[in-house]
């Protein structure tokens, strides 16, 4: 067991502390991983308000890259010395999903079996089971995924969560591709990235959909070819004028696939009505308990088509993406850096969710 500094949500809305945390050795099946950097996520802060559930004390930060430090016993995929991007989906190879060939939706992803404590040994709860805002965090072996090693740790452990996340609604989950018309709605690290894994993809049109200027202005270095600013116009008018139908087909136009990267009822219907016939809706962004499917007349959900999905972490599978996104970054065809706003220390996450609100930036990436 060692001793080390994290970052630790205490209770529901309370600011977060920087405190001492016993890290166990690793076990059967784990991995001590010394963090370099971990990226502030919004979901981090629905931990801190009590949004995911309720298993105070949280340990957060869960967008993580850094180098393996001790491995347990029978561990043969890392060994120290390793650099690794952390996952929260580590497959288990067997469950009906994996056996069907679709494992990232694995119903039973593994995690470190032992728990990290506070100093007096009350457990703690990883943020998705990683808690990387700590100098050393303990996680299931399969949880590390090696990398380039000369890869830029503060950019490449964003591929951990929200960049991974957004590159897959895309990619993944919306299937979009060479010629596709793109709305991503809320353009966050999240949406940014998904408006990344459009261009990525070839899609002919992107439509950046948010509420403030300055993402705006960003997304369209990110590839998007056009924007919309939903507090000034309606956004399913802006998103039906620039994908409209084809002559005389009397339909209403709109986009192959519109992402919601905000996760909120108002967005989800945006998305739903802003997409063409038999398009896709893709919900990225994560709703809050209390938040209601928005009332849409049934026969619209029949007589629009198409598919509504959910993409948990982008439909990603860690061992198949995370090397070849970061070969892509190194090789300068998707820019990992852009996400990266600003880099801050251990005591500054609190400030960072404040920046978050406030707009500023993509992601505040903390550095040890
Ligand atoms: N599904 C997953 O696997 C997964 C993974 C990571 C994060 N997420 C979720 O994705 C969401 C976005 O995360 P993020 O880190 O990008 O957050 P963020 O706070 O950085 O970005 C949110 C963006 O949405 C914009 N926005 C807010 N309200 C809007 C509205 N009504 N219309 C249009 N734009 C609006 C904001 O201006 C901001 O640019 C969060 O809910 C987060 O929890 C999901
Ligand atoms: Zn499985
Ligand atoms: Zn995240």
């Amino acid at each position: 067991m060692q001793q080390v500094k994290a970052v630790v949500a205490l209770a529901k809305g309370a600011p977060v502390e920087v405190v001492t945390i016993n890290v166990p050795d690793p076990g059967p099946g784990e991995a001590v991983v010394k963090v370099q950097a971990c990226g502030v996520c919004h979901t981090d802060l629905h931990y801190r308000e009590g949004g995911i559930n309720d298993d105070f004390p949280f340990l957060l930060g869960h967008e993580a890259a850094g180098v393996v430090e001790a491995v347990g016993p029978d561990v043969t995929s890392v060994a120290p010395g390793d650099f690794v991007v952390l996952n929260w989906r580590a497959v288990c190879g067997n469950c009906r999903a994996c056996d069907r060939g679709e494992p990232w939706y694995c119903f039973a992803t593994h995690n470190a079996t032992q728990k990290m404590t506070l100093e007096d040994g009350t457990e703690l709860s990883p943020a998705l089971g990683i808690g990387a805002f700590a100098e050393k965090t303990l996680v299931a072996a399969g949880q590390c995924t090696k990398v380039d090693p000369s890869a830029r740790a503060a950019a490449v452990g964003l591929l951990g969560c929200g960049v991974m996340a957004g590159l897959g609604a895309a990619i993944n989950t919306g299937n979009v591709g060479r010629g596709s018309t793109v709305a991503v709605i809320g353009c966050g690290g999240v949406g940014m990235a998904a408006i990344a894994g459009s261009a990525l993809a070839g899609a002919a049109r992107i439509i950046a959909v948010d509420v403030d200027d300055r993402k705006l202005e960003l997304a369209r270095s990110m590839g998007a070819t056009h924007t919309v600013n939903s507090k000034e116009v309606d956004a399913v008018e802006a998103i039906r004028s620039l994908t409209p139908p084809p002559d005389g087909t009397g339909h209403e136009g709109g986009a192959d696939v519109v992402i919601d990267a905000v996760g909120r009822p108002e967005t989800w219907k945006q998305a739903f009505y802003a997409r063409d016939l038999a398009g896709t809706v893709v919900l990225v962004g994560v709703p809050t308990p209390d938040m209601k499917v928005p009332d849409i007349p049934l026969i619209d959900v029949f007589g629009r088509g198409g598919s509504l999905k959910s993409s948990w972490y982008g439909d990603c599978l860690p061992s198949r993406d995370f090397p070849m996104l970061v070969d892509l970054y190194q090789q300068g065809r998707l820019d990992l850096d852009a996400f990266v706003s600003e880099e801050i220390g251990l005591g500054d996450v609190e400030a960072a969710f404040d920046t978050m609100h406030a707009g500023g930036v993509l992601r505040s990436v903390v550095v040890l």
